[in-house]
């Protein structure tokens, strides 16, 4: 019958062509809608991927411990070495050259630089006896420094006969000044260089950094800057005579990285290691004429100062059974 009426061959022939062309639009619109979706899906990814990034990862951290001569660091290395194989870090010393506590701009930079971008070294530790580097100037994100620093008058006796004497951590070794069998009391007396008060002047510019005035002894501005820069851009800074406390709340804080540390420190002989040997108290008269020195009233005063904020996140610290959760989330998390 339809081959017999063209007319209506015509009709169905066009209704069938509209419903192909209709059917193909639906899905050609379903499509676009499935690619718009999986877009904003990559694009959601990618944000995540960013904040990811700019975050503090468990496995993706460094610590920076630019540490104070004689403040008793060695023990509190040596439990990073014994531990960075079974907790997953690498430790390393940064070891620069002369014994110089300064970086020279351009190595500022580079050390910046390689400590950001070596994402394999990480989680990583670097130790070195250098001043405060300040990341966030060279437009990088700043690491977790620590550090650790001591009564400034028993620093400087403990390294006054440790450069005649040595220490039981490495006795064989001929030190500097061996030989030199003046008493720290006499050397005060007599006002000799070996104890000029200046030298006093070490832990303030450790935390102050590279600027100039950081190492001009008695220096109001550096005083200022190393607790503004303890408080700010410091994560922890403990004291020598309290280091198991400073070893648990890292342990606490950093878990993956310190896991095991504090039992390691006290049942290891660590924490008996590197006395310095033939250290004499000093006489109060000694004292007396030494606490006349701005430089030395001023780094007891940063002493004071890094104390007080140790034991108020030692107190915080005791409240372990402190909880921290996120409640009344909107919009609902899907
Ligand atoms: C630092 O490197 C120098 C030169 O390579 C070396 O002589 C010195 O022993 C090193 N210092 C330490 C503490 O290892
Ligand atoms: C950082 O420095 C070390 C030692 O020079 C080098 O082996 C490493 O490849 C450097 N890492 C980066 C990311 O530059
Ligand atoms: C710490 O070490 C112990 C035993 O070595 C292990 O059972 C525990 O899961 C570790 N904790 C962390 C946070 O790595
Ligand atoms: C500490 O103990 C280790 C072995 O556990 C030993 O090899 C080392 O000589 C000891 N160090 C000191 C200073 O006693």
């Amino acid at each position: 019958m339809i081959m017999h009426n063209p007319r209506l061959g015509y009709l169905i022939a066009i209704i069938a062509i509209s419903l192909i062309v209709t059917f193909y639009q639906i899905q050609f619109a379903k499509l676009q809608d499935k690619i718009e979706t999986l877009e904003r899906n990559i694009v959601r990814h990618d944000q995540q991927k960013l904040v990811l990034n700019n975050n503090v990862n468990d496995n993706d951290f460094v610590l920076i411990y630019n540490r104070v001569p004689k403040t008793g660091s060695t023990s509190f290395v040596g439990v990073t070495y014994d531990l960075c194989k079974v907790n997953k870090f690498h430790v390393l010393h940064v070891n620069i050259t002369a014994n110089s506590h300064i970086l020279s701009l351009d190595n500022q930079f580079k050390f910046v630089k390689n400590v950001t971008n070596w994402k394999s070294i990480k989680p990583a530790l670097y130790h070195g006896h250098f001043a405060f580097v300040d990341f966030s100037k060279f437009g990088v994100p700043k690491p977790l420094y620590i550090n650790i620093i001591r009564k400034p008058l028993d620093r400087f006796i403990s390294y006054y006969y440790f450069v005649r004497y040595g220490d039981n951590f490495r006795p064989y070794l001929i030190r500097r000044k061996h030989g030199n069998t003046v008493s720290f009391d006499e050397c005060v007396s007599k006002s000799l260089p070996d104890c000029d008060p200046n030298n006093i002047w070490l832990q303030i510019p450790f935390f102050c950094g590279h600027s100039a005035n950081c190492w001009k002894p008695g220096n109001k501005w550096a005083l200022n800057e190393a607790k503004k820069n303890l408080v700010n851009n410091y994560l922890l800074v403990g004291v020598t005579e309290e280091l198991n406390d400073f070893i648990d709340i890292l342990e606490h804080t950093l878990p993956t990285v310190f896991n095991g540390s504090l039992h390691h420190y006290l049942n290891s002989n660590k924490s008996h290691l590197r006395q310095t040997v033939q250290k004499e108290m000093p006489s109060e008269k000694t004292i007396v004429k030494l606490r006349q020195s701005m430089a030395l009233q001023m780094e007891n005063e940063f002493y004071e100062f890094a104390l007080d904020q140790f034991h108020f996140i030692k107190k915080q610290g005791k409240k372990r059974i402190q909880n921290l959760m996120y409640e009344k989330i909107k919009p609902k998390l899907i």
